[in-house]
């Protein structure tokens, strides 16, 4: 039997089931045990092959875990699936601080790998809320985004080399660390974004810069869109690239993370229509603070906005990213809400937001609740809804009055979560029918039996009858 093999590959403890498995929960959100077969725990590179070699002659589902804060049900499993968690493969494995490159284990997470590289005085900037759990095999599976891809770009532009086990066992040795290496394919753009479909990632070189000196931050409340489209390029200008996050918070968010019980600090009133974050980060300690305060004075002069904090101590810095970070009083809140993340042109976000809260007002009713929150100098805007008496049913519903409207901007329905299970149905509004015929095709030649992650991105049956 399968999981006495497993036992015998990778010993005892290395592979929980019953009360062990039960003990376990299925994400950071959610309590809930997972349903599976098992969960094994390899340690190494080579225990992962082997678990993939069983599986693939047995036919047997994969699903990866990692950190479990992924957005878009990407990692759940059915009572047929075995869950292989990078738990125990967590190590930095090196940091070559003259090539500015950081060596990981796949299970790491994210805050250690940043820890690891501030230690040697140097810097890995993806950035998000969940940097706690969420691990780099994770970010790189999800291909992550966060709160510094203005600057720094998402996961695919921090990853230099990996190494992955394909699903039939065979371990992909691509631990480039060269900034240019254009020998041929590069096949790590395959697996990252890839959702643990197409392999299991195992290791990564990544890109480090240097270390940040200063944090310029402040938070700017203004009532007029226009406002909010010209500040981006003034500030991306006057700051000479120094430019890290530009995040919007639409009011109803900004009320939400700054009203208790949420522990915010309402740093400026709550009148405001729009909310923007900005941060700088730079290299001079005399002279940084000086050119974002001009920065800020130019942006004044121009009308940009009406109210201003800017952070005079790590501590204020802290206080306003919470405003921002604490998106989980969203469902802590209210039961039963839909969230979003979608991409669209900047110009177009003012008539989108309007027409997408007219619209959920029109089906749900005027008490509907919408927070719109994100990315803004990315094109990437989170949305979440609630209403009362919001069913789970309503989500198809509710889905269509948000993505629908996309297409003809040229958006995406899944800006930086991915598509999971979540947006399946919709994966067609944002890529063409020979993207996804193209997607099927790489999925057949990697993992002809769909033992990875099945199901996730799209259908295994559409696949094996394109
Ligand atoms: C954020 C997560 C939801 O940006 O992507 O807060
Ligand atoms: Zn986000």
């Amino acid at each position: 039997m399968l999981v006495d093999e497993l036992r015998a590959l990778l010993g005892v403890d290395g592979v929980l089931t019953g009360g062990a498995l039960q003990a376990r929960a299925t994400s950071w959100s959610d309590p809930t045990p997972p349903d599976a077969l098992a969960l094994v725990r390899p340690r190494t590179t080579d225990e992962v092959a082997a678990v993939l070699r069983l599986c693939h002659a047995a036919r047997q589902p994969v699903v990866v875990y990692g950190g479990g804060t992924n957005l878009v049900h990407a990692t759940r499993t059915t009572p047929r699936d075995l869950i292989v968690s990078l738990e125990r493969m967590a190590s930095v494995v090196a940091v070559d601080a003259q090539n500015q490159t950081l060596t990981a284990q796949a299970g790491a997470p994210l805050q250690r790998v940043q820890e690891a590289a501030a230690a040697h005085g140097l810097f890995f900037p993806l950035d998000l809320a969940a940097r706690g759990s969420a691990t780099i095999g994770g970010c790189i599976a999800m291909n992550a985004g966060g709160v510094r891809v203005l600057r720094y770009g998402m996961m695919r532009e921090l990853v230099l080399g990996l190494e992955a086990v394909l699903a039939d066992g065979v371990v992909l040795t691509a631990l480039n660390a060269m900034l240019k290496n254009n020998a041929g394919y590069d096949l790590k753009h395959l697996l990252i974004g890839s959702e643990g479909t197409l392999g299991v990632v195992t290791q990564a070189v990544l890109r480090l810069f240097p270390a940040p000196r200063t944090y310029a931050t402040a938070l700017l409340a203004m009532d007029e869109f226009a406002q909010v489209t010209a500040l981006l390029p003034l500030l991306q200008r006057d700051l000479g690239g120094a430019l890290a996050s530009f995040e919007v918070m639409w009011n109803d968010y900004y009320r939400l993370t700054t009203t208790p019980p949420a522990l915010g600090k309402p740093s400026l009133g709550q009148e405001y229509a729009y909310y923007v974050l900005v941060e700088a980060l730079g290299g001079h300690e005399r002279f940084d603070q000086v050119r974002f305060e001009a920065a800020l004075d130019h942006a004044a002069h121009a009308g940009l906005f009406d109210d201003a904090v800017v952070a005079r101590s790590h501590q204020q810095r802290s206080e306003l990213w919470r405003i921002r970070e604490d998106s989980e009083q969203i469902e802590r809140q209210h039961h039963l809400t839909f969230g979003y993340d979608v991409s669209l042109p900047i110009g177009a976000m003012e008539e989108y937001v309007a027409d997408v809260r007219s619209a959920i007002a029109l089906h749900f009713g005027a008490d509907a609740r919408c927070w719109v929150y994100g990315h803004l100098g990315d094109g990437n805007l989170h949305i979440n809804v609630w209403a009362p008496q919001l069913q789970p049913q309503d989500g198809d519903r509710m889905a269509q009055i948000v993505y629908r409207p996309l297409t003809a901007v040229g958006g995406s329905v899944s800006a930086e979560h991915g598509i999971g299970l979540e947006k399946k149905a919709f994966l067609s509004l944002s890529r063409t029918p020979a993207e996804i015929a193209t997607m099927r095709r790489l999925k057949a030649a990697l993992d002809p039996h769909h033992i990875l992650n099945p199901g996730k991105i799209f259908d295994q049956e559409e696949m094996s009858h394109p």
